[in-house]
């Protein structure tokens, strides 16, 4: 079951040959694919043998396969998790039941929404990210960028197999538009705001790595737990990707605070304009980006109060990450406190899912935090880096226009609106980290803002040639 026929024109565990139907549809979708992918993604780099690995089983144990490919050579195809046998949902009002093998007819316009929505992300961010390889701080980099892009493609096949196996004419018709809307284009934007900031800059490729992928992540987490069993078994193996994006965004950001501490000791300064002046990026700097990034991701959760997180649980249909952490799987009888600009408001806890897993997620952000503040101290400086207030800067929700500072304490409008420059990027900031970017690509070489990675790909040396370019 878990082995992927590579044979056939699409990879997939699937056993699509058995659905001539299906098959011809997505052979059909196949090139649309292709065409977008020369058009939207990455430039330039077509011709280049990336060392990038491909998903061959999805088994714990060796399911990718590493090696020099072209990008548009990858082998982007259809895996799903292994079923699990006799699934039952295992929330909501349909707790214990058998899972789904079909989309049941109510819930199907839901379903589908909620697949659509998630599949745009995933060609979104490849089309953020198009224009990165040239401004790359190094060959290893360069090669990260391009694993997550294909990933991310892989992603979107992954939504795209669900829409056509499941959802008939216009499971068909949401795939075509899966690939006619782009990330910040005025007339056909991608769905979520997020997925159309452009993004110009590796510092900010980072910072959307470790929170924006990591919001993919709590979302796939959720879609794991759903009973539409298809769904969950594609998003459980999708997770298995993802932990490399977020680690690309981790290691990332790790990377430049390590190196700007250097120039920092180095110099015997914390100036900013000192640090800046050798090239570096200075910890307020990366505060802002964190915070913009940050609060930018905590709008992909939802409002604070929803009645669609209410009827997305209590169907089945979504559940909390890690679902069986809890006790209580129905929240027929529990509630919950949101804080408003207006006061406390006291709600069931269905509609407050949003918030419960905006929460479990702020959590999981932290780690991340923890370490770079660990390396801070131990550089023997006082600033600590920190997360923004869920309250911060939000435009989705009871907070959202709230003049608030990133602590989440209220200021009026007139000092919000001079002091938002200090808290996100200014144009100034903008101007500066873009000012860096300049391509290096000599194997093992890193740009000057940047510290090395503590080690290669799958065990090869750090300057390994990861990419080819001929
Ligand atoms: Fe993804
Ligand atoms: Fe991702």
């Amino acid at each position: 079951m878990s082995s992927i026929n590579y044979a056939e024109k699409i990879p997939n565990n699937v056993n699509l040959v058995t659905d001539r139907n299906l098959q011809r549809a997505l052979e059909h979708w196949q090139p649309k694919f292709l065409d977008w992918w020369h058009v939207m993604g990455p430039t330039d780099f077509e011709k280049a043998d990336v060392y990038l690995r491909t998903a061959i089983s999805v088994d714990a144990q060796g399911w990718a396969h590493y090696g020099a490919v072209k990008m548009p050579d990858y082998r982007w195809g259809i895996f799903l998790a292994d079923a699990v046998p006799d699934r039952k949902i295992g929330f909501g009002d349909q707790m214990g039941q058998p899972v789904w093998q079909q989309v049941p007819g109510e819930y199907r316009s839901t379903l589908r929404r909620l697949i659509v929505t998630q599949g745009d992300t995933e060609p979104a961010s490849v089309e953020q990210q198009r224009m990165l390889g040239h401004t790359c701080p190094s060959m290893y980099d360069l090669r990260n960028l391009f694993q997550i892009n294909v990933e991310e493609g892989r992603h979107l096949w992954a939504m795209v197999y669900l829409l056509h196996a499941y959802f008939g004419r216009d499971g068909r018709e949401e795939a075509e538009e899966l690939l006619e809307r782009h990330s910040g284009d005025t007339n056909k934007p991608r769905i979520l705001t997020t997925f159309n900031e452009p993004m110009t800059d590796w510092l900010s490729l980072f910072c959307f790595t470790y929170f924006t992928d990591r919001d993919g992540k709590y979302q796939l987490k959720s879609f794991a737990e759903s009973a539409f069993d298809p769904l969950s078994r594609t998003c459980r193996f999708m997770l298995t990707e993802e932990a490399h994006h977020m680690f690309v965004g981790e290691t990332g950001i790790s990377r430049v605070v390590k190196r700007t501490l250097e120039v920092m000791k180095e110099l015997g300064t914390d100036d900013p304009a000192k640090i800046r002046a050798h090239g570096a990026i200075d910890l307020q700097t990366v505060q802002k980006y964190l915070n913009f990034w940050c609060s930018s991701s905590l709008d992909l959760f939802g409002s604070e109060i929803s009645s669609n997180s209410a009827a997305n649980f209590a169907s089945g249909m979504k559940g909390r990450p890690d679902e069986a952490t809890y006790q209580d799987h129905v929240l027929r009888d529990v509630q919950m406190k949101i804080a408003t600009p207006q006061g406390e408001e006291t709600v069931p806890m269905l509609n407050a899912l949003n918030e419960v897993m905006r929460e479990s997620y702020l959590k999981d952000c932290e780690i991340g935090l923890k370490r770079w503040n660990r390396m801070i101290e131990r550089a023997g400086h006082a600033l600590r880096l920190t997360l923004p207030s869920s309250r911060f800067r939000r435009s989705i929700g009871p907070w959202a226009g709230a003049t608030v500072d990133p602590s989440g304490a209220p200021v009026d409008k007139a000092t919000y609106d001079k002091k938002l420059g200090e808290w996100i990027p200014s144009e100034g900031d903008r101007a500066f980290v873009h000012s860096l970017m300049q391509k290096v690509i000599e194997p093992g070489k890193m740009a000057a803002w940047i510290a090395p990675p503590e080690r290669g790909i799958n065990n090869l040396a750090i300057d390994y040639e990861y990419v080819k370019l001929h």
